[in-house]
């Protein structure tokens, strides 16, 4: 068993596919253990994509991830990291595969940033994640 982090992004949730998007995760093994809707503040964002503080679309990306609130969850299953990422499609919409979440519910998306989703990419960033937005007794199960 693994846990990962997953943001549902606020162009999911103003779509209303929240529970679209969780019965995707449930339906391929993926059970949320932690799970709370919020509205990111400025420096919450620019810390958790601290990664990406000098590239340059980071300004468009914290000004998304604040625009509207978000769905966090803690998310475990066998290679739940793994798996989550496959279940979540490329990067850019437009070039996801067919099936995946970004396909399903971002494709067409004007705004890069704007793509329905964010999963953790090593055990290191889902650990760091999770402890980012969690205390361990609000993970149950
Ligand atoms: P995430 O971290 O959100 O799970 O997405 P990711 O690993 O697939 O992509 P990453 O390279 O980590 O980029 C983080 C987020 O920044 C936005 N982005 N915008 N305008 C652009 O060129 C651009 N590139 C990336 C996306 O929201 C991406 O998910
Ligand atoms: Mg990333």
């Amino acid at each position: 068993m693994e846990r990962t982090f997953s943001i549902i992004k606020p162009d999911a949730v103003s779509k209303n596919v929240v529970g679209a998007i969780v019965d995707r995760f449930e339906k391929n093994g993926l059970r949320p253990v932690a799970m709370k809707k919020a509205q990111l503040s400025k420096e919450q964002a620019e810390l958790f994509y601290a990664e990406h503080k000098e590239r340059p679309f980071f300004g468009e990306l914290v000004g998304f991830m604040t625009s509207g609130p978000v769905v966090l969850q803690v998310l475990e299953g066998d290679s739940a990291i793994t798996k989550n990422r496959e279940l979540m499609g490329a990067t850019n919409p437009n070039n996801a595969d067919e099936g995946t979440i970004r396909y399903d519910f971002a494709r067409g998306n004007d705004d890069l940033s704007a793509n329905a989703v964010h999963g953790s990419d090593s055990p290191e960033a889902a650990a760091r994640e999770i402890s980012f937005f969690f205390k361990d007794e609000e993970l149950v199960g």
